[in-house]
């Protein structure tokens, strides 16, 4: 393969959206950021300056790493920040990846602003499983907000403060015609008519899952999280916070305008939303009689579960003699981890809103606390007092996880920095298990390091007898991201082959700040190839 090197430079530049005009967090002036392109099997080296006033560590979401942790990004989780004035160096191996994927900063709230697409085609000489498109099409779902992301970040803990909404969702860094002084920067995108086109979609906005849509148009699903899936054709998505969805466009409709669209999927139907909707223009090439107004497209209404649900569960991956799902047949290591969200008393911090109290999460009842060095340097140099083994393969006890009027005592959990080690190559199976403590959420759940394979998911609680019964070991979806449904449960699977340090966490922002994290030590091989790479020179010091 080839190597791509690039320069990246995470400073200040002045947006104007909605009317207003203010400083945002950037790479290289840039928002969204540049796109990384390159083809499987190359290798990629990011030189990162922060010229900047926050601490920033980048990610590169999906992409696997092998055996480099120390490239992931985390914050204090593979490497400790870098801090306004420093540099670090990325260094990127695309080994199995095929499709798109995104990076983004991974310290709190700077993710907001800092994020952009990554691109890999197939290696040389090979094909798309899919008919060749004609051209190729970004489409970025971000966010806009009217206030500094970093002073919302410093409430978001607060409970009851209400929901932590946006001003704006966008296209491209877009909010669309429909928003206030947007119309001239409306992201459009000109098509053939006769023509196929693949929409390479990123979902990264902070908190919010999304429908996406175009008037009059059907899309052919073909890949998830930079893996192929069987083409399965759709009217709509629903995408995650994390997702990144291929997607096959015909443009064989009247030649006309019309709208591409995203809007919000809640699954807390009480929740005050902005049902402002972003658009983008599909225009076909062609001259018309005079300018249509654009047709909107049918989006499935906030609260529709039904409609995310009758997407995600026809989901299935490619599993063709090129591109083979690797599914484990038997496991050898099971865990089983609930996700809730508490509530808990303030000690230090100011409480304000209705609760007087403030949100935490947790996965078996553990709010992770972030350590003030990063857990691969403590494990890589055997550092004690920095994080404990003995994350717990299960629940501390056993409740009706999705039942109601769950017992108070379930609301505080335990505030520790806990890790599960793997042992090289084990086979795992981890069911993620929603609970109803303080309220279910659907939690886009996110794993580092590794794709998996989502072998059964349902609503209610997982039964350890009947479920796996149904597992599907076949064709089930590799993705890097999973949405575990509101209430329910997911069943994924994946060989730990790879050595390192890798978070797992909810992306839903304020979740995962409020501890719904952990992470998993993934123990040496025997043979130098399935070991840890050594550290680079110019790891950031705390
Ligand atoms: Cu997209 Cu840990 O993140
Ligand atoms: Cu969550």
């Amino acid at each position: 393969g080839k190597t791509h090197h690039h320069t990246f430079v995470v400073k200040s530049s002045s947006y104007t959206r909605l009317c207003t005009t203010k400083h945002i967090l950037t790479v290289n002036g840039r928002f969204p950021g540049p796109t990384l392109r390159a083809q499987k099997g190359d290798r990629m080296i990011i030189k990162v300056y922060n010229k900047g006033e926050h601490n920033i560590t980048l990610h590169w979401h999906g992409v696997k790493q092998p055996r480099n942790p120390w490239s992931d990004g985390p914050a204090y989780i593979t490497q400790c920040p870098i801090q306004p004035g420093k540099k670090y160096t990325y260094r990127i191996h695309f080994t199995t990846e095929e499709g798109t994927m995104w990076w983004h900063a991974h310290l709190g709230w700077t993710r907001a602003t800092v994020h952009g697409a990554i691109i890999i085609y197939p290696k040389r000489g090979s094909l798309y499983p899919f008919p060749h498109p004609h051209g190729e099409v970004l489409i970025i779902l971000g966010e806009w907000w009217k206030k500094d992301v970093m002073e919302i970040e410093r409430n978001a803990t607060i409970a009851g403060g209400g929901p932590l909404i946006s001003d704006a969702y966008m296209i491209n860094g877009q909010p669309g015609d429909l928003y206030p002084c947007s119309k001239p920067g409306t992201f459009k995108v000109t098509v053939e008519h006769g023509k196929r086109y693949l929409l390479r979609i990123v979902n990264a906005v902070m908190n919010d899952k999304l429908f996406f849509a175009i008037a009059k148009h059907k899309m052919k699903l073909v890949g998830t999280d930079g893996c192929y899936t069987k083409p399965l054709e759709t009217n709509y998505i629903m995408i995650t916070p994390g997702q990144s969805m291929d997607v096959l466009l015909e443009a064989n409709r009247h030649p006309s305008l019309y709208y591409m669209a995203a809007s919000s999927y809640f699954t807390i139907v009480d929740t005050e939303f902005d049902n402002t909707i972003t658009t983008a223009i599909l225009q076909y090439n062609g001259l018309y009689h005079r300018s249509p107004s654009p047709l909107m497209p049918h989006l499935p209404a906030h609260n529709q579960t039904q409609a995310a649900t009758r997407f995600t569960k026809k989901l299935r991956s490619l599993a063709s003699k090129d591109h083979p799902a690797r599914v484990p047949l038997k496991v050898d290591t099971k865990l089983f981890i609930t996700l809730s969200i508490n509530l808990v008393n303030c000690s230090s911090k100011p409480c304000e809103g209705p609760y007087g109290k403030r949100f935490s999460a947790s996965l078996n009842n553990i709010s992770f606390i972030t350590p003030s060095i990063d857990v691969l340097r403590a494990y890589y140099y055997g550092l004690d007092g920095v994080f404990d083994k003995d994350f717990p393969s299960k629940p501390p006890n056993a409740f009706n996880y999705t039942g109601n009027n769950l017992p108070q005592n379930l609301l505080t959990p335990d505030f520790r920095t806990k890790v599960t080690v793997l042992k090289y190559n084990a086979r795992v199976e981890l069911i993620l298990q929603g609970t109803n403590v303080f309220e279910g959420d659907n939690h886009p759940f996110h794993l580092h390091g590794y794709s998996f394979y989502v072998v059964g998911w349902g609503f209610g609680n997982f039964n350890p007898r009947r479920d796996p019964l149904r597992f599907n070991l076949i064709d089930p979806p590799e993705q890097t991201t999973v949405g575990v449904p509101r209430n329910g449960w997911v069943a994924i699977r994946f060989r730990a082959d790879n050595p390192g340090v890798w978070m797992m966490h909810c992306h839903i922002e304020d979740h995962q700040e409020w501890g719904m994290k952990s992470v998993f030590v993934v123990k040496d091989g025997a043979n130098p190839q399935t070991q840890i790479l050594p550290p680079p020179h110019d790891l950031p010091e705390c």
